[in-house]
């Protein structure tokens, strides 16, 4: 049926009218009210959300078994982490074959005071490891930035008779059950000129670089199984490992003995897996049968320049206490820098001994350095469960 244009008027005025008629009616007009037209059904339930995704399979691979035909797994820990039955207890028993003492076999721990030694923390740790069949990696006999005052005061003689004292009493106290130890650890300095190779530290001012080899020398004579090692970090980058490498070729040219390179490996979410396997590569290039050590891995969160760890400024901002505000692509980054990093080193039989810095991400160093903030940058969250990191290197199928 066709309408014309007025039907279509006349049609549209006489609802019009209608609707009219409906608003103004109970105006007390004679005609009885219609009955009112039903509620309308309520509208039908928003549906469910989605459920939530099914929590990641249980972990049931053992870093330290994944790994033990090639290189010891290790985790920098602090005595609190096992003097009581704590979360991370069965986490480092069950998962690491080495513990490095986070900061309780340092100098200002052991000998704060001359003369007087304090072994009860770095006994605890090695009684500890012991008991649970796991090696202890000693770390760090020499460090400027641990170096009680007492030890650079007076002679060139009576520093070297102190130094050697030190090294002497604490590899012989440990013999036999430390398996090696960063003697000397960060002698590099940071650029290049002025003092370079060499860190302009206490140690250097007071005796130049010959302190480097007193304590390699009487170490060695104090444990001739340990195995003595150099440390240092951002051997990832060309220039700090140009300098660390003339360190150390200078010192097999002079018959120091040691037997290998620590590097820490402190990384940040841009690093690039491959700079740090240049660092080991490096080494192996010398020739000389050195081992190699990652001594301190983590992947902080963030990229921050290099005045945020100068002077604490142009640090990238925080993603907060809540480990959910940090973006999965961040997680999976870090996870392909583990995965690419325990690979690497997979692949080089002169790594034996690869250590994280810390278990899990609440207890980190980088919550403080180089600023207060909470970052994420180990294999285990706050709450002591494996991230991505983890997954990422016990299974090799685990799609990152
Ligand atoms: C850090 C520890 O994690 C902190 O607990 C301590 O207060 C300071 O030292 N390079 C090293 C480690 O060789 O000894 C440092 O450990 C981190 C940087």
């Amino acid at each position: 049926m066709e309408f014309s244009k007025r039907d279509r008027l006349r049609l549209l005025g006489g609802a019009a009218a209608g609707v009219i008629a409906a608003c103004s009616g109970g105006g007390g007009g004679s005609s009885p009210l219609p009955p009112p037209p039903p509620p309308p059904p309520p509208p039908p339930p928003p549906p469910p959300p989605p459920p939530p995704p099914p929590p990641p399979p249980p972990v049931s691979a053992v870093l330290r078994e994944v790994y033990a035909p090639n290189f010891l797994v290790g985790a920098a820990i602090q005595r609190s982490q096992i003097a009581t039955a704590t979360a991370d207890r069965p986490i480092i028993a069950g998962q690491f074959s080495s513990i490095t003492a986070e900061f309780e076999m340092k100098p200002d721990i052991i000998a704060p005071t001359e003369g007087a030694y304090d072994w009860s923390r770095p006994d605890a740790l090695v009684d500890w490891a012991e008991a649970n069949g796991i090696a202890v990696r000693g770390h760090a006999l020499l460090w400027h930035s641990t170096t009680p005052t007492w030890f650079l005061t007076g002679t060139r003689e009576e520093i070297r008779t102190k130094l050697q004292r030190y090294v002497t009493d604490v590899v012989t106290r440990y013999a036999g059950r430390i398996y090696a130890w960063d003697v000397v650890n960060e002698p590099t300095s940071d650029s290049a000129g002025g003092t370079a190779p060499y860190r302009d530290s206490g140690w250097y001012q007071a005796v130049g670089s010959d302190y480097i080899d007193w304590a390699f020398e009487a170490a060695r004579a104090a444990d001739p199984a340990c195995k003595l090692f150099i440390n240092d970090y951002n051997t990832e980058l060309s220039g700090k490992r140009a300098r660390y490498l003339e360190i150390i070729s200078g010192m097999i040219a002079r018959g120091v003995p040691f037997d290998g390179v620590g590097h820490q490996f402190h990384l940040q979410i841009n690093a690039n897996v491959a700079d740090s396997l240049a660092a080991i590569d490096a080494v192996d290039a010398l020739g000389a049968g050195l081992e190699n050590h990652a001594t301190e891995i983590d992947v902080s969160v963030y990229s921050d320049p290099g005045d945020c760890f100068g002077s604490g400024i142009n640090c990238a901002a925080g993603y907060g206490s809540n480990p959910a505000n940090v973006p999965a692509s961040v997680y999976a980054a870090q996870a392909r820098i583990f995965r690419g990093l325990f690979n690497g080193f997979l692949q080089r039989p002169s790594v034996t001994s690869v250590t994280v810095w810390g278990i899990n991400d609440r207890q980190s160093w980088l919550n403080n350095f180089p600023i207060r903030r909470d970052n994420y940058p180990l294999m285990f969250d706050p709450d002591r469960q494996p991230k991505a990191a983890f997954r990422a290197v016990v299974d090799p199928d685990y799609a990152i």
